[in-house]
């Protein structure tokens, strides 16, 4: 179930083969919007906010053999999104009201397994499971930088094992993953937090206790660290 007034048409960015972003992204506006299939466990969001992610710079680069490139060109680009819900896999909406998580209208946030799967659009279609539904409090800009590399930090402050008294040293403080990574590990119950960033000053207001610029300094060479 959906909106009936959705357009045929919409406009997305799209990669037309590997290179720069400013070079090889292109505006295009008679692409059709894709809808939702029963049982595909997809929605179809309105898209207001797409983060760039590191990600997705380098899969347009075509240079990471890590990073999954693009089966074909052109692509749409785009990992993480914010928008409103416009349609719903049915067999959702057919669930009883305490059963379903999403409905048309909410305001979401939506991610993607593998990169560059087309949120630099008007419309993009999300994996329910992969979704969430926005908090109130974040803007839809803010909620599409967070909702991938906030996530990433958490399973890595977990991973870490960051619990009350740890000592943690973040590599790049100031970056999605980074200004994430310092919140969590702090929340954890870490008593002391150093990072290496140019931006000394965004990462003190965050509450570091140590910014070291590492194009001045290595980090590795203070004694502190030296253990
Ligand atoms: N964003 C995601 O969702 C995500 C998910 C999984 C993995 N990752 C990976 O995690 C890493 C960080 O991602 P991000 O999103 O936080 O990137 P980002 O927002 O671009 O931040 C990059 C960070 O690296 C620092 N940096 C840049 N050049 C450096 C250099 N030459 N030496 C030392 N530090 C340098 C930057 O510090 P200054 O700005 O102070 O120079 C900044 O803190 C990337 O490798 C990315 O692929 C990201």
């Amino acid at each position: 179930m959906g909106l009936t007034n959705l357009p045929g048409r919409m406009k997305c960015v799209m990669a037309t083969r590997f290179g720069v972003a400013k070079e090889v992204l292109e505006m295009v506006d008679d692409v059709p919007v894709p809808r939702v299939s029963r049982g595909s466990g997809e929605m179809l969001v309105q898209v207001k906010a797409c983060s760039m992610t590191p990600g997705d710079v380098r899969m347009l680069s075509g240079e990471a053999d890590l990073v999954k490139k693009p089966s074909q060109f052109p692509y749409i680009p785009g990992l993480d999104i914010a928008g409103v819900v416009v349609e719903i896999d049915p067999a959702e909406d057919e669930k009883p009201e305490s059963e379903r998580k999403f409905r048309v209208g909410d305001e979401v946030v939506g991610t993607w397994k593998l990169f560059g799967v087309g949120g630099m659009a008007q419309y993009a279609l999300v994996k329910m499971e992969l979704s969430a539904l926005k908090p109130q409090i974040l803007s839809f800009v803010e909620a599409a930088s967070l909702c991938n590399s906030a996530v990433y930090s958490m399973v890595g402050v977990e991973g870490a094992q960051v619990e009350k008294g740890s000592r943690v040293m973040i590599l790049g403080g100031s970056g999605g993953l980074g200004t994430a990574l310092v919140q969590l590990a702090r929340r954890a119950g870490a008593t002391y937090i150093a990072c290496t960033s140019t931006q000394v000053d965004l990462m003190k207001s965050l509450g570091v206790d140590c910014a070291i610029d590492y194009t001045k300094e290595a980090w590795g060479k203070r004694p502190e660290f030296a253990q």
